[in-house]
Parts: C-alpha cells; sequence; structure tokens
C-alpha cells in the first residue's frame, strides 16, 4: 500500500508539472507581451473552427496592439511576432535569431524524420554550403514542363468534373505539382498526372494526413512514445524517401545524366561525388527540394483557384487580359493577372505560421522585449498581412488594386512590402524563399491554361472553410468547373 501511494503522488506531482509547464509561460519569458490562452491550440482539435477564425477572435487584438504575444504550439512556449520591425530585426540578426528547424527543436517527431536537416531549417556555414549549390539550379530553370503539365491538368479536371460539374481539388493540384518539381528541379518525371495510382502519389497522400494531424502537430512529444499509428506513420515516411532517393539514382546517377544537366539534384549529386556534402545531406536536400517544391506551390494554386472562384468579376478581368498574349513571358507584364497573384499571397499566405529560430543569448527585441535565451521565436504570417497598422483598414478585405494599376508600381510595391516585412509569405532577408520565382512562374502558367478552358465558380456543397491548422488553403476545396468553348489543345 505505501508503494501504492508513493506512486499515486508521483503521478499527482508528474500530472502537475505538465500542466504546468503547458498552462504557464516560462516564468523568465517577457511580461510585456500578452499570452495566449494554451486552449486555444486545442481547439481545431476539438471543435468545427478553421484557423482564421482562431486567429481572429483569440490572437488578432492582442497581436495587433503589442506586435508579439507568448503562444503554446508544437510541446512548448514560443514568442510569435507580427510586427514588422521585429521581423525585420529577426531576419537580420541571423545570429541571434539562429534557424533550428524540426530536426533540432523536435527531432523525434514525424515531421522531422520526414524533412531532415536541408537547406530550410540549417544555419550557418551549413546553410551557406547548400544555398551556393542549389542557388543556380532554382533561378534558371525549364518552363516548357509547367505547360505542358498545365494542359494535362485540364484534361484531369474535365475527367474528373462529377454529373453537376464540380471537382475536389486538392489531389488533382497535388499531382500537378508534384509533376512540375520533378520535371523542373529533380531532373525526372514521378508521372502523377498520366497515372491514376502512382507509388509515390499514395505514399504522399498517406503521410501527409499522418504528419499534418492536428493533435500530433500540437503535441509531437507523443511521437516519442509507441503508438502504433505513429510507429506506422514513421515507417510510411521512410519508404517515401526511399522511393524518391531511388528515382533520383535511377534517373540521375546510374546513367550519369547528372554531369550534363544543371538541374538542382544535379548539382546536389556533384557536390555530394566531391565530397562537399554527405550522403544524408544529399537525401535530406532532394527531398525538402520535393516538398517545398511541390506543397507550397500546391497550397498558392489551391489559394487562387479558390478566390478566382470566389470572385467571378476578377475571373473575368484576368481572362480578358489574358487574351491577346503572343507568349507566356508576356503574363509577367499583366497588371491584373500579377496584382491578383500579389494579393492572394497576402490574403492567404500558404505558410501561415512559422516558428523555426531560437534564440543563441538573452536579447531585447525592439525597444523593450527581453528575450530569454533557448526561446522559440517565430512569425505569423496572416497576422503580418492582416495588420491594420500595417495594411489600412482594408486589410482584410480581397483588393488587388491596393498594389497598383501599372506592371511597374505593382512590381516596386510588391518588392516594398517584402523588404520591409510588411510581407513575409515568401520569408525575407538573406533567407528569403529560393523558389519564389518559380513559384509564380508555375502559379501564371497554371492558372492561365486553366482559365482559358474553364469558368470557375465555388459549388454550393462546398462549405467555405481554410484549414483548421497547419499550411493555410481551402479545405477539401471543391470547385465547379464549366468548359469554354475555345478549343486550346492537350499535351501527349
Ligand atoms: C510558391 C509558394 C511558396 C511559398 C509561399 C514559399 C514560402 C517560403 C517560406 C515562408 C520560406 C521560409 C521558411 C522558413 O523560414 O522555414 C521559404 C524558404 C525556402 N523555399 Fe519557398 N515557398 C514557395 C515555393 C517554393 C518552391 C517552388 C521552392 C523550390 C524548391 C522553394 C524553395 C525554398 C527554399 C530552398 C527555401 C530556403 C531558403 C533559405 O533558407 O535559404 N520554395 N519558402
Amino acid at each position: 500500500m505505501p508503494a501504492l501511494r508513493v506512486i499515486l503522488s508521483l503521478l499527482i506531482v508528474l500530472v502537475g508539472y505538465v500542466i504546468f509547464k503547458v498552462v504557464w509561460p516560462p516564468l523568465n519569458f517577457p511580461r510585456n507581451i500578452p499570452t495566449i490562452p494554451c486552449y486555444v491550440v486545442f481547439l481545431p482539435i476539438i471543435f468545427d473552427i478553421d484557423q482564421v477564425d482562431i486567429y481572429n477572435t483569440y490572437i488578432k487584438v492582442q497581436m495587433e496592439k503589442y506586435g508579439a504575444v507568448k503562444i503554446f504550439f508544437g510541446s512548448r512556449w514560443n514568442i510569435l511576432v507580427s510586427k514588422p520591425e521585429y521581423l525585420a530585426q529577426i531576419f537580420k540578426e541571423e545570429d541571434v535569431f539562429a534557424k533550428s528547424g524540426n530536426q533540432k527543436k523536435i527531432p523525434y517527431s514525424a515531421i522531422a524524420a520526414y524533412t531532415g536537416d536541408n537547406i530550410i531549417s540549417a544555419h550557418g556555414d551549413v546553410w551557406r554550403k547548400y544555398r551556393s549549390i542549389m542557388t543556380n539550379g532554382l533561378q534558371h530553370f525549364k518552363e516548357e514542363p509547367f505547360i505542358c503539365n498545365a494542359k494535362k491538368f485540364c484534361g484531369l479536371l474535365r475527367k474528373n468534373r462529377g454529373p453537376t460539374g464540380n471537382v475536389l481539388m486538392g489531389p488533382l493540384i497535388q499531382r500537378l505539382t508534384l509533376d512540375n518539381i520533378s520535371q523542373v528541379v529533380l531532373g525526372f518525371n514521378f508521372g502523377t498526372l498520366s497515372e491514376e495510382t502512382n507509388e509515390l502519389h499514395q505514399h504522399l497522400i498517406k503521410i501527409k494526413k499522418q504528419i499534418f494531424h492536428p493533435f500530433f502537430l500540437t503535441f509531437p512529444f507523443f511521437d516519442m512514445l509507441p503508438i502504433p499509428s505513429r510507429k506506422k506513420a514513421f515507417q510510411d515516411i521512410s519508404k517515401f524517401r526511399e522511393v524518391l532517393v531511388s528515382r533520383v539514382k535511377n534517373d540521375l546517377i546510374n546513367n550519369y545524366k547528372f554531369e550534363q544537366t544543371s538541374y538542382v539534384s544535379s548539382d546536389l549529386i556533384k557536390a555530394y561525388n566531391n565530397n562537399i556534402i554527405d550522403y544524408k545531406q544529399l537525401t535530406d536536400n532532394i527531398v525538402i527540394l520535393l516538398v517545398a517544391g511541390h506543397e507550397n506551390p500546391q497550397l498558392l494554386l489551391s489559394n487562387c483557384l479558390y478566390l478566382l472562384a470566389k470572385y467571378p468579376s476578377w475571373q473575368k478581368l484576368i481572362w480578358k487580359e489574358t487574351q491577346n498574349i503572343s507568349n507566356y513571358k508576356d503574363l509577367n507584364e499583366l497588371p491584373l493577372f500579377n496584382s491578383f497573384l500579389f494579393e492572394v499571397v497576402r490574403l492567404y499566405p500558404p505558410l501561415n505560421i512559422i516558428i523555426n529560430r531560437k534564440t543563441n543569448k538573452k536579447c531585447r527585441m525592439g525597444q523593450d522585449i527581453i528575450v530569454p535565451k533557448n526561446t522559440y521565436v517565430g512569425y505569423h504570417n496572416f497576422g503580418v498581412t492582416h495588420n491594420r497598422n500595417v495594411w489600412g483598414n482594408t486589410a482584410e478585405e480581397f483588393d488587388p488594386r491596393r498594389w497598383g494599376t501599372n506592371i511597374a508600381d505593382i512590381m516596386i510595391a510588391w518588392r516594398s512590402s517584402k523588404n520591409s516585412c510588411k510581407l513575409t509569405s515568401f520569408h525575407g532577408g538573406r533567407r528569403a524563399c529560393l523558389g519564389e520565382k518559380l513559384g509564380f512562374v508555375e502559379m501564371r502558367i497554371s492558372i492561365f491554361e486553366i482559365i482559358q478552358q474553364f469558368e470557375l465558380t465555388l459549388p454550393k456543397e462546398w462549405k467555405e472553410k481554410m484549414t483548421p491548422a497547419g499550411p493555410l488553403c481551402p479545405y477539401n476545396l471543391q470547385l465547379n468547373i464549366k468548359s469554354r468553348e475555345k478549343d486550346v489543345g492537350v499535351c501527349e
């Protein structure tokens, strides 16, 4: 009996300790910024609520007033920032607010097993090395696969239309962006557009559900426990990485194609052969190219198509504007089309909350927020781009005209909002996204092809709602797709 009492007491102490850690932020966290109640992160697990509602109801007021809040996320308390001045400081002081991705933050988690140690999460000399290897291939790339794949995608839309013209968009958009990135950056074709049940695509569907499970995203700690479904998740992730790397081996390494080509993957293989990076680094970076390179455009394209369907007048304007172009490069010069794209990125930043920096020492953020050493600091992209102090009273409205009326002004406004950290959807500073140019080319070509062939509307059967947590995009988006008369040809 005394033994039982000891065990019970220990259990109570342990539970008390866990509750204490979850309910209150660490005592050395700054007191002059508000604390978001810890239950807020559990809401999407329990209720049918999306992340935009959560932000507007529980975070917005405090965030706009103070520019930073304390929030519980990913098994720990963090500081989440949305004020451009703080963000500019964080991006500039790379060595103080050092990148510390999932492989360091939660190395035991499924998400860390998925992406490993790569260019996005690395810091210091390792990151510089990765960046020098991968920059060229991500800035100079072939555009033809985007065109051909967009035409194939339109064929799939036609084929997958239900009797009322509705299409479930997510899986199809994923197939498009997977084929795009594999052909443009990795140097081979996964063939997800031409095969209904492609091995890689099946793996991805499975592991994404497991990785982005709201409960395990909030409590990655549980990935350490022998839970059968999580064990399975790790096995599936490992299998996915195997399939991917074996495709690279078969298509580029075994036949020495990498020696004559300038794909990013070819540059990585050359660096591996010259002992600049090891095999794990080669694999982790190939995986992240596929992951970031298809997931982020997938989210952005979903958001674009959603807003085109939601605002038919803009769809019509852009369609009209694209009628007289003589080649795909002309799309870069269209004011309405480009201001629409920038507004989508502002209204729905695909990567919403990013918390992957850790302070290397005690420091001051802005004038008076003292951040202790070893604190995770992140940014709330939706918070940045919806801040009325920054974007004015129309911050929450969809208004592409805010970017300007001619293409020169629109491009200046776009660059200036990134440089001043008023828009951080592609990060900023030295760590700015390397795939922004590629992503926009992909968006322009894909959307151009889609709206030449179809008119998009939101079906009444689809409940308008964004994802509950994680990446920000419409939840299980369905569109109603009506063919236009115009025949724009196909691509074999
Ligand atoms: C089109 C939508 C895209 C969006 C919204 C986007 C957004 C971002 C963001 C927010 C970051 C910073 C991530 C962090 O701090 O953890 C980032 C970094 C990065 N992105 Fe993208 N991305 C997009 C497309 C792409 C594509 C197509 C690629 C190509 C593979 C790519 C490659 C990268 C790389 C390599 C970095 C790391 C840069 C560095 O730290 O040096 N991105 N991106």
